[in-house]
């Protein structure tokens, strides 16, 4: 167990009519707003249309960012960034799922830096300055409402880098899960896939020695999302099922359950390498890769955790040997992410052949392995791809 510092300042307006706070919280830090949105969903479910209702009412200058990409680019972050400069903006407000979310707090730093922004997210410079960020969620999936992290891509390169800095820790988010509603069976579940994996790779499954305390923790919240993602898939307008799933998003990753730990994200980092070449959904490679990571790496040290997974949340039958239990564990995960919540199950069925396996997997290793519950040189990881088609 490591020592560690704990800290999250994101104040949380939950559940239903919070919006009411929305001027009050964003006057605090001024009058100009940059309010920034994806493709359009937040004007379908009518939330654009209440939003701009509160910020009249509390008398605020409103500018808009519209059109921020799933995946979203280091491009838009600058049109951003030069909206802040050109238009003093003094808070930002995020209207979205993690993309929307990302993108802005990339861009209240970049509202700080002078050249291209991609700079920033690959450390060229460093953040010195960041706008404060006030966020309304619609997605349950990355934890980017209450954490310091933003995951910008850049399609010139085939580069996807996660920025993280403490000035980029949302002031404020407000979390209602009938915001949710309109979200899509397959972006719920991919969602779903997301939270679980956060709680995987940091770190529920590791070769460090964690509180046990963080471990009870995590396999409930683990069972949360086992409980309620088929519900809101079948029920979307399910309110207790997308609660239960927006706290759980919340909390996979906002820093509460990584204490102790090393963080080593191994099957982000290999996500990051899919949707950075093939602009797929993050939670839907990540969905894709967990059980066959799983399967690679199981062996006799790995095997005990992976039973014990599959016993404390899918009731894997205890008398079972660890490599026995643990390949029911990955048969279970398999069953819930691919037959429950019905995800594509391959890469080949969605597109992506091996023709970038290899330059992908040297990226996702940087010149180097990638450290995890083991560690993978670029040919495990090579070969983890491969088992994916
Ligand atoms: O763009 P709009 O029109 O809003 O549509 C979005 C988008 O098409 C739609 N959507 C969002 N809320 C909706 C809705 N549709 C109907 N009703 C609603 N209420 O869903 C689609 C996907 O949205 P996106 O924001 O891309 O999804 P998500 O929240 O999963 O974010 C994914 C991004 O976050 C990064 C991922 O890599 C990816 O780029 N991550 C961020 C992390 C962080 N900040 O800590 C950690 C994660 O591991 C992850 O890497
Ligand atoms: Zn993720």
């Amino acid at each position: 167990m490591y020592n560690f510092v704990f800290q999250n300042t994101t104040k949380i307006y939950f559940g239903e009519n919070q919006l009411e706070h929305l001027g009050e919280e964003l006057k605090q830090y001024g009058t100009r707003v940059l309010l920034t949105y994806g493709g359009g969903s937040i004007k379908k479910i009518g939330l654009y249309d209440k939003v701009m209702d509160e910020l009249k009412k509390t008398g605020l200058t409103v500018f808009e960012l519209s059109g921020i990409e799933p995946n979203p680019r280091h491009t838009t972050v600058n049109k951003g960034a030069d909206i802040c400069k050109k238009e003093n903006i003094d808070v930002l407000l995020a209207v979205g799922g993690g993309s929307t979310i990302d993108c802005t707090k990339a861009i209240s730093a970049a509202a700080f830096y002078d050249g291209d922004s991609w700079d920033l997210v690959t450390h060229k410079a460093p953040v010195t300055k960041a706008l404060p960020i006030v966020t309304i969620l619609t997605l349950s999936a990355t934890g980017s409402e209450m954490d310091s992290a933003a995951v910008i891509s850049n399609l010139d390169t085939n580069e996807k880098y996660g920025l993280i800095h403490p000035l980029l820790q949302p002031k404020v988010s407000f979390l209602d899960p009938a915001n949710t509603y309109s979200v899509s069976a397959f972006q719920t579940a991919c969602g779903a896939a997301d939270i679980l994996s956060h709680i995987f790779d940091c770190f529920y499954f590791t070769a460090s020695k964690k509180m046990d305390m963080v471990d009870r923790v995590m396999e409930d919240v683990i069972k949360t999302v086992v409980k309620y993602a088929p519900i809101a898939v079948k029920e979307p307008e399910n309110y207790e099922a997308r609660a239960n799933l927006m706290w759980a998003s919340s909390w996979a990753l906002n820093g509460f359950l990584t204490t102790g730990g090393f963080q080593a994200p191994s099957c982000h980092a290999m996500e990051h390498e899919l949707s950075a070449f093939y602009d797929i959904t993050h939670g839907l490679g990540l969905a894709i890769l967990t059980p066959r990571w799983m399967e690679y790496i199981l062996d006799e040290s790995s095997a005990p955790q992976f039973k014990k997974f599959g016993v404390n949340i899918f009731g894997v039958d205890e008398s079972l040997s660890d490599m026995e239990g643990a390949e029911r564990a990955i048969e279970c995960l398999s069953d819930f992410l691919f037959k429950t919540l019905g995800l594509q199950s391959t890469l080949t069925e969605i597109g992506i052949d091996d023709k970038k396996f290899k330059v992908m997997a040297k990226k996702a290793c940087r010149g180097d392995v990638l450290q995890g519950f083991k560690a993978l040189t670029p040919e495990d990881v090579e070969n983890i791809f491969r088992m994916c088609l």
